[in-house]
């Protein structure tokens, strides 16, 4: 659901139905990919994301009528006050920039994503959120709207900042380009707590239970002792609609053992996670199809 049932709902709609199968059924070659990957005038059904690398994900995310994004309300402010948290697959910042804000108190927080139009689109994002904060008068709520490439995200609320807040922002807030599996396997930097919300099943499609293993134990040796690791798995059934982004995506699936609700026994029983929490029943409000677990488990 969620994005991937918006997408097949357009497709539908243009296509009637023995077109929708065929296009939701098609696998594309390498070849394709890469035209898809370089088209700038390509329709929204045709988008092509085959890390789940929407472009307007919060869009889907946040409906007009929220004023963040409910997962921020199970986030406990313990969990980031005073520590050095990292965001792996942040996509365009909105969560990483609100976890970064005085609310949570933060001493640094840095969002990496796969794709490096969206760490632009995050570093925009950041630099306006300081600049329209700013130049608020005091009280006064703002939003940003648009997307730094000129695409029409929707506006996400990113308000309730503080001047004295905005200024130290840039320090507390980075933003990087790198394929978390394949970086920081000599990084000695630590963290104490680390975000993993809604990526797992795309590490999964693309590097199949080799690279969801390399996930978890990576994030397990980055984080400090009795840090904190907040996943939110996208269950089995959501990843039937991906599984033919790519011909990698499509042969993985097929051979794929390890499955999401397998994931809890794993981090506690295999990679060394002593505890977890399941933050799900505490979750409410969330937009239709993204209604998934969330939970926290400590080093
Ligand atoms: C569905 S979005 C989730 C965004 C965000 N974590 C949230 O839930 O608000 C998944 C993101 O993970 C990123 N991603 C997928 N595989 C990745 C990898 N190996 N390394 C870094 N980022 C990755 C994608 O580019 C995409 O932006």
């Amino acid at each position: 659901m969620g994005q991937d049932s918006n997408e097949t709902k357009t497709k539908r709609k243009r296509g009637g139905r023995s077109k929708e199968k065929k296009s939701t059924e098609k696998v594309f070659t390498n070849e394709e990919q890469k035209q898809q990957g370089n088209g700038s005038n390509q329709k929204k059904s045709q988008e092509f994301c085959p890390f789940g690398n929407y472009k307007n994900y919060y869009g889907y995310r946040i409906s007009n009528d929220m004023d963040e994004d409910p997962r921020l309300k199970v986030m406990k402010k313990e969990w980031f006050q005073g520590k050095d948290c990292l965001d792996i697959g942040c996509n365009s910042g909105v969560m990483t920039i609100h976890i970064g804000k005085k609310k949570f108190g933060c001493r640094s927080i840095l969002g990496v994503d796969i794709d490096s139009s969206l760490i632009e689109v995050a570093r925009w994002r950041l630099r306006s959120f300081v600049r329209t904060q700013t130049s608020a008068k005091p009280g006064e709520k703002k939003t940003h709207s648009g997307g730094a490439d000129g695409s029409e995200e929707q506006s996400i609320p990113l308000s309730n900042g503080s001047n004295a807040e905005t200024k130290d922002l840039f320090q507390v807030v980075s933003f990087q380009k790198e394929n978390f599996l394949h970086t920081r396997n000599l990084d000695e930097n630590r963290y104490d707590t680390i975000l993993c919300l809604s990526v797992t099943k795309w590490v999964h499609l693309n590097w199949g239970d080799d690279g969801l293993i390399t996930l978890f134990s990576k994030i397990w040796r980055l984080l400090n002792p009795g840090g904190i690791f907040v996943m939110e798995p996208q269950p089995w059934k959501s990843y039937e609609k991906n599984r033919r982004v790519s011909e990698t995506t499509a042969m993985n699936y097929r051979n794929i053992v390890l499955r999401p609700e397998h994931f809890q026994n794993i981090l506690l029983d295999k990679i060394g996670f002593r505890t977890v929490e399941d933050l799900t029943s505490s979750l409410s409000g969330v937009s239709k199809g993204f209604d998934r677990q969330v939970l926290a488990f400590q080093k």
